[in-house]
């Protein structure tokens, strides 16, 4: 049975953080809001409590957790060898959507590094995260509250689609602010995103001018799982698509399968962060809609939406069409099958 808990996302009722802190103190999992996305935490101490997280999820054992803290100070007792330039990121980013990837320390099981030598860390800024993990007094492993390579939950009511009874609770703490992952930086050797996120490539290099990226990279061996070219999947085929949808759609209709679009040029004037901000939601909730497939236009590589564009690519499989190629929309139109 999964216990669900409501609280003022700006003020989180102590009596409900005190809960759910103690749940995990004793082992367990609970799912909590973060500005990003929702996690499901478990005491990053405890080998058995961060196995319980895995297999909630039905995460691969070889896809390590973000250890997440309530301070930078608390740094050193999960990393070690810690560079100065991991300490100006944080001061300048944390709390904030900022995954550090550093070397571990002696103190971080192997289930929760995936038996690198290497761990992931970040201090988010919502408030109910911050409050959940002070409370907890351990630092908190926490992966993305959804089934592994699904996509990341930003509501408990996702949470609850995901992973009802599975868990022992979910702290629903409204919405998440930004909609998206944290940007994954790798300090162990050249700095390097491994994933673009919540923080933006154009505010990471004012203090890594020559910090690398890598757009569109995939890998089945990668550095970072989240490389994986089926991530943050929807059930329905998703296509990206390069230039006006409308050739696309026109031809899919002509196929006998049934579109609707995820983002159209109509959504390019937004905001990149508007758009971040929503998107989750809307790939669930048209994923719902018993469409054949789904389209997707890429929106501008600027701000949040290199993590917008890099989370299309993915959720579409690798997937893209160039509209005014009637040949190669007419190739991965063969590879569709409508619902039955
Ligand atoms: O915003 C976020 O980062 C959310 C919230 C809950 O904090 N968490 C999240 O966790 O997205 P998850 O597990 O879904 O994604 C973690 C990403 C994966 O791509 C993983 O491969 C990468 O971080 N990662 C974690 N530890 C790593 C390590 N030691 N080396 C390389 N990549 C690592
Ligand atoms: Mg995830």
């Amino acid at each position: 049975m999964t216990d669900y808990a409501e609280v003022d996302p700006a003020d989180p009722s102590s009596e409900v953080v005190a809960t759910a802190a103690e749940v995990l103190r004793r082992g367990g999992t609970v799912a909590f809001p973060t500005e990003t996305v929702y996690g499901l935490g478990a005491d990053a101490l405890s080998a058995d409590a961060v196995t319980a997280v895995y297999r909630a999820k039905g995460r691969p054992a070889s896809d390590p957790v973000i250890v997440h803290l309530a301070d930078a100070a608390a740094l050193d007792a999960v990393a070690c060898d810690v560079p100065g330039l991991a300490r100006r990121l944080a001061r300048r980013f944390w709390p904030g959507p900022l995954t550090l990837v550093l070397r571990r320390s002696a103190a971080i099981p192997d289930v929760v590094t995936a038996g690198r030598d290497t761990v992931g860390v970040r201090v988010p800024r919502h408030p109910v995260a911050l409050a959940l993990i002070e409370a907890a007094g351990i630092p908190l492993a926490a992966p993305s509250a959804n089934r592994f390579g699904r996509i990341s939950p930003t509501t408990a009511r996702h949470v609850r689609q995901e992973l009802d009874g599975r868990i022992d609770m979910v702290i629903d703490g409204g919405p998440c602010p930004v909609g998206v992952e944290s940007t994954v930086v790798s300090l162990v050797g050249e700095p390097e995103v491994l994933r673009p996120g919540g923080v933006t490539l154009e505010d990471l290099r004012e203090e890594v001018p020559d910090l690398r990226y890598r757009r569109r990279v995939t890998s089945t061996a990668p550095t970072s799982p989240g490389l994986l070219l089926r991530h943050y999947a929807p059930n329905t085929p998703l296509l990206l698509v390069e230039g006006d949808p409308g050739p696309v759609l026109a031809q899919l209709a002509a196929a006998g399968l049934r579109a609707e679009l995820v983002l159209s040029p109509a959504d390019r004037p937004q905001e990149p962060a508007t758009v971040a901000h929503d998107l989750y939601a809307r790939l669930r909730s048209l994923d719902e809609a018993s469409v054949d497939v789904l389209l997707a236009v890429t929106v501008a590589e600027e701000g949040l939406g290199a993590a917008v564009n890099d989370r299309l690519y993915r959720a579409a499989e690798g997937r893209v069409v160039d509209s005014s190629d009637p040949g190669a929309v007419e190739r991965v139109v063969t590879t569709l099958r409508p619902r039955s």
